[in-house]
């Protein structure tokens, strides 16, 4: 818990170490209440840190010291000091042996970071400060150590697992016994990791391109053992990928994947052992979601590629985190967009970085991709380093081409290779490699804010040009510098009035990437009869706001023609929204609502097109979530938010019955369950029509949704149609389903999950109501992330109506939550916070609740750092 007040980290202050540690052997007895320590450190004066040697600081928190040497000789207690924040050691030698015992309580642990329990299985989490929760240590990325790992446990736990090669195994005299694991890579210490546990295995092996076999093993607990298979195949393609794409080769002979249940991220790359969040790593067809597998498709890939993007070359401090997070969320996305579908894939990851890290990035905890400081490490595992980083990497490999990237990566790993770099040293390999200047380029990495790009045209009959101004500016936040203007890629198309692109330029064009590097900047293009429409941004060429005045009209024949399918969906996004706009309006001045017929034929056409992707269809009838819309508004206006897109809903639904069903009547053929890219696509727009369908409440379509319950032989059509019901059907069928469902998969964890997320985003009436019921019900634990994430984080951030009730009561019910869940798992608290932090963009009445909320936690006292920071930043 937090000190007096807590201290705010500068990057600008950052030193080099002042010790390096050469060797790092650790010995564990493991024991639920008293896990023994042992650790033995080679410890060497930094020759770059400067003169004289000053006290050793260790980071060390909830540990118990029970002894420290040196040389082998116990130091007496006048040479050190314990502090609130680990040990301070006087030092009169260059290099030595540090030798330090110490206690600590696994059990007791439910903050998840350092070593704790999960269901009787002993794991470890140490990124980004979780290693000092175990030992006394320099617990920053930048001291970088060869592990040896002893672990000695009861014989219940027959698993025993550290980071890289078992040097040894063998029986104690006491009946218990032990392993000894060699990590021949140097490492900083929130890479490693300890599994101990009465674990089943999937086992495999990949060749790499040089002909190395390599041991891939997956661990579970036994009853989870057929849920591998998908993780292990994704595994093997990220393996190959990465060889392919970026010359990648994995490096050590064995590479273990453990699945635990309690874990606070989705998973963590440790060295040779990732250890996942069960969620993010079993899978079967009868009990798991389209989504779910390709979530775990992603992050399978995501923390394989971390064994260069942040192993081999790891961040010299936590300022760089988008260093290794940015560039890795970049490769996965281009992992999985090689894999699948590649517009759906961008899609998607543009829908979640427009609702949720714009919205972050306009709001109190705003901040660029490289912090400029911080006061909780853990709070800046955010949307805008991860996904607003790789698309400022995305922006890299869109101005340099494919092969110019490639030259550039390939530096940066040469360069760095087993050393911790910043995010200046990969902007340099990507200019040293290529021979470019990036240097306004930079400013990407030390300002926040999304970029609003104006843009306008004009087109001269006589000349047939045709020019487009850009503008760009960025809203800055009080407390931040006035921005300088960005270095921004804008790709482009522009159609003729059959919707054809145009030649744009000699070298015959159709698509071109204009640099937009002034605040104010003229791109003309000639040899036009007609005014042509610009396609701006497309596949959304940089993470910015782009305003151009489309009519509905232009919109709807971009919608047709666009040949950039990202832009064909961007269309009917903008189309939707002035049309959502429009609806807010309508309701406020208490106008009749009513829905334009063009947009309804434009969806109708869009539904009824067999020549387009299933999945695109299924995005593009996806009207924009709640949350996006508010995202765009200045000033957000729940209610009226919730009434228009209901009555859009409602209304699309209904003018589009007969297409909906003739589409899922096609589409509802019963093929054996396969993830595959096309399959998938198909399942999306079948059960997109069956929430519309529901959307109608009428019998008939009802009766369909029952049935698909009732039949369903897939996870994903079986919560399509429970998510439909919840939300549509009338009260005694929807408690019974909802019973059914239980029944059926209570002993499922997964399931369990999506079962409980289900009812919390219920948009229904009497949802909180039944949520306080859910937090008592034998199922939820509130030490589990997972459970935590769906039940109240569902609430909170994915069930906009009834979480933004006139009265309060949602922000209230949260802010106890907070507190409560404070004493127990900080991190987790943190983020269940967020969504109440967002009070200025709200109009008074709801405004004012969050704010008398948020106040709540504030004196509720004893506040953690993680949620201290959150708070005290939302509320000044
Ligand atoms: N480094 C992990 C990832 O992105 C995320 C993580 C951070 C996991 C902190 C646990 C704790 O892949
Ligand atoms: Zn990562």
């Amino acid at each position: 818990m937090q000190d007096a007040q807590p201290k705010t980290i500068y990057l600008k202050d950052y030193q080099v170490p002042d010790y390096l540690v050469d060797s790092t052997d650790l010995h564990f007895e493991l024991e639920p209440k008293a896990t023994l320590v042992k650790s033995q450190l080679k410890i060497r004066r930094n020759p770059k840190a400067g003169q004289g040697l000053p006290p050793l600081l260790l980071d060390g928190i909830d540990l118990e010291l029970l002894s420290i040497a040196i040389d082998g000789s116990i130091l007496p207690e006048v040479s050190y000091q314990e502090t609130l924040q680990g040990l301070s050691i006087l030092v009169d030698k260059p290099e030595f042996i540090l030798e330090i015992h110490n206690r600590i309580n696994p059990e007791d642990n439910t903050s998840l970071e350092g070593l704790y329990l999960s269901n009787g299985m002993y794991c470890t989490q140490c990124e980004a400060e979780g290693f000092r929760k175990i030992t006394f240590y320099p617990d920053r990325p930048d001291v970088m150590s060869k592990f040896t790992t002893t672990i000695v446990a009861p014989k219940d736990h027959p698993v025993l697992l550290s980071n890289g090669n078992q040097i040894d195994f063998g029986d104690c005299e006491d009946g218990r016994h032990f392993a000894t694991w060699e990590d021949p890579f140097a490492k900083p210490s929130y890479l490693f990791a300890l599994v101990a546990g009465d674990l089943e295995n999937v086992e495999d092996t990949f060749t790499t391109s040089s002909g190395r076999e390599v041991k891939l093993q997956i661990f579970t607990e036994a009853k989870n053992i057929g849920k591998c298979e998908h993780a292990m195949r994704s595994l093997k393609k990220a393996m190959s990928w990465d060889e392919e794409v970026y010359g990648r080769e994995y490096d050590l002979d064995i590479f273990m994947i453990v699945a635990v249940d309690h874990f606070n991220m989705g998973a963590m790359e440790n060295k040779g052992l990732n250890i996942f969040n069960s969620a993010c790593v079993l899978a079967s067809p009868e009990t798991a979601t389209d989504s779910a597998f390709q979530r775990i498709e992603s992050i399978v890939g995501h923390e394989y590629f971390h064994n260069w993007s942040g192993n081999r070359v790891t961040c010299r401090d936590w300022f760089q985190l988008s260093l290794k997070e940015g560039f890795t969320v970049f490769r996965d996305a281009e992992f999985s967009a090689d894999m699948n579908s590649r517009a759906v894939k961008r899609i998607e990851d543009v829908s979640l970085l427009r609702t949720n890290q714009f919205a972050e990035d306009a709001g109190p905890m705003s901040h660029p991709i490289r912090p400029d400081s911080y006061i909780e490490i853990s709070n800046f595992y955010t949307l805008t380093v991860y996904e607003k980083g790789a698309e400022v990497v995305r922006m890299l490999h869109t101005l340099l081409g494919k092969e110019k990237f490639r030259k550039g990566s390939d530096l940066y790993f040469e360069r760095h290779d087993g050393s911790a770099a910043t995010c200046e040293d990969f902007i340099l390999s990507m200019e040293d490699a290529n021979q470019v200047n990036l240097t306004q380029f930079r400013h990407w990495y030390s300002q926040a804010g999304t970029p609003i790009l104006e843009v306008t045209d004009s087109f001269d009959q006589a000349t047939g040009r045709y020019s487009l101004k850009v503008s760009q500016s960025c809203p800055t936040r009080a407390n931040q510098d006035k921005s300088l203007p960005l270095h921004i890629p804008i790709k482009i198309g522009l159609l003729d009035v059959d919707g054809n692109n145009s030649i744009l330029n000699n070298e015959g064009d159709i698509e071109e990437v204009l640099e937009v590097t002034q605040p104010e900047q003229l791109f003309e293009f000639s040899g036009f009869r007609e005014k042509p429409l610009p396609s701006l941004l497309r596949d959304f060429s940089a993470p910015v706001k782009v305003r151009y005045p489309y009519t509905g009209k232009q919109l709807i024949f971009l919608m047709r023609n666009d040949s950039d399918t990202f832009n064909r969906w961007d269309a009917s996004q903008r189309l939707a929204f002035m049309a959502l706009t429009q609806l807010q309006q309508d309701y406020r001045s208490g106008e009749a609502l009513q829905l334009q017929p063009e947009l309804i034929e434009a969806y109708r056409d869009v539904l009824k097109d067999s020549t387009l992707d299933p999945a695109l269809v299924a995005e593009i009838l996806r009207l924009p979530s709640e949350q996006s819309v508010a995202e765009m508004n200045d000033l957000i206006d729940a209610e009226a938010i919730v009434v228009a897109r209901d009555f859009a809903l409602k209304t699309l639904a209904t003018a589009l019955a007969p297409e909906l069903l003739q589409r899922y009547t096609a589409l509802d053929h019963q093929k054996p369950y396969s993830p595959n890219a096309k399959d998938i696509a198909e399942r999306s727009l079948k059960n997109t029509c069956l929430s519309y369908l529901a959307a109608t409440e009428k019998d008939d379509a009802l009766n369909i949704v029952q049935k698909q319950f009732e039949t369903a032989g897939n996870m994903t059509d079986s919560a399509a149609a429970l998510s439909a019901l919840i939300n549509y059907g009338s009260a005694p069928k929807v408690d019974s389903a909802i019973q059914e469902f239980y029944q059926r998969w209570k002993d499922d964890t997964q399931v369990v999950e999506l079962w409980l997320g289900l009812q919390s985003s219920s948009a229904r009436n009497g949802t909180l109501a039944n949520i306080k019921n859910l937090i008592k019900h034998p199922s939820f634990e509130i030490k589990n992330p997972n459970k935590v994430r769906a039940v109240l984080g569902g609430f909170a951030n994915r069930n906009f109506k009834q979480f933004h009730k006139e009265d309060g009561s949602g922000f209230f019910f949260i802010a106890e939550q907070v507190v409560m869940l404070d004493k127990i798992n900080p991190q987790i608290a943190a983020r269940l916070v967020v969504p109440i932090t967002r009070w200025q963009k709200y109009s008074d009445d709801l405004s004012g609740k969050m704010r008398e909320a948020l106040q709540g936690i504030l004196d509720s006292g004893g506040l953690s750092k993680d949620v201290f920071e959150v708070v005290s930043k939302s509320i000044n």
